[in-house]
């Protein structure tokens, strides 16, 4: 009979209240995942008090607050810290989400933090992104050319064909997405999932772009674009308010039309 429990040493065990807060009136838990790669230890949830008064209001600005007051060994990524980079992207409250534009007064209770599910973990809230980066790679995430360039001036683009990148040059890459996609959880070594099909349609309808035929015909295939059965989770949970599942719907469209 098959064994759906994790193995043992997946398992999250109860961690340590590292700090207490005494004398201030508005006073935080957050409950944060540990896994440190060189030690043989399961993963952990070590527990975090933060004062709100002497800290920002998103909770990046706790996560740094802690790093830097509290526990210097927390490990996350983060850069711009205002939703342009994509790297402090982790679940917070249940939810793939940025860190650093998810407000801490939005989270009732308790703050509980994760990294992305579903992705190998390098440390705490790092999840190992390198197999999501070589599926970008793969749909050529540039304009390819057939003609020759105009020697001495930029290809141009009407306005109109500008518009049609509205709602897909935004992407910035967090994977929150794909990690929501239960396809792409249980697929994700052939599915491209939500963020990368997202990042192909934007190639796909780039009026400069010469090679469409044969970005269709890569997509073109049971698993790398047909393993999404529109169970939406990528769009409820895109921080920048994109529509993956409507970009693949339209990837979908035009290999039907192209027939
Ligand atoms: S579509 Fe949204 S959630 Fe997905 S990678 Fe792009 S910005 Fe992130
Ligand atoms: S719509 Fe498709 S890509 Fe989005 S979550 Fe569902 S299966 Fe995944
Ligand atoms: S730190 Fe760049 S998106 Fe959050």
């Amino acid at each position: 009979m098959a064994k759906f429990s994790l193995p043992a040493n997946s398992v999250i065990k109860k961690g340590r209240q590292v700090n207490k807060v005494e004398g201030a009136k508005r006073v935080k838990k957050f409950n944060i995942y540990r896994w440190d790669p060189d030690t043989e230890a399961n993963p952990r949830m070590d527990v975090y008090e933060v004062d709100l008064d002497s800290c920002g209001p998103m909770v990046l600005d706790a996560l740094i607050k802690i790093k830097n007051e509290i526990d210097p060994t927390v490990t996350f990524r983060r850069s711009c810290r205002e939703g342009i980079c994509g790297s402090c992207a982790m679940n917070i409250d249940g939810k793939n989400t940025l860190a650093c534009t998810k407000a801490i007064d939005s989270i009732k209770g308790d703050a509980n933090i994760y990294p992305l599910p579903h992705m190998y973990v390098v440390k705490d809230l790092v999840p190992d992104l390198t197999y999501f980066y070589a599926q970008y790679n793969s749909v050529k995430p540039w304009i390819e050319h057939k003609s020759p360039l105009p020697p001495d001036r930029e290809t141009l683009q009407s306005k109109e064909d500008r518009a049609k990148l509205d709602g897909l040059y935004e992407c910035i890459l967090c994977a929150c997405c794909s990690t929501s996609c239960p396809s792409y959880w249980w697929n994700s070594d052939l599915y491209l999932g939500p963020a990368i099909l997202l990042q192909a349609y934007r190639w796909i309808s780039d009026s400069r772009d010469e090679n469409i035929g044969e970005r269709l015909d890569e997509l073109e295939d049971p698993f790398r674009l047909y393993r999404c059965h529109t169970i939406m989770n990528c769009t409820n949970t895109c921080p920048k308010g994109l529509n993956p599942a409507k970009a693949i719907a339209d990837i979908k469209r035009l290999l039907v039309d192209r027939k």
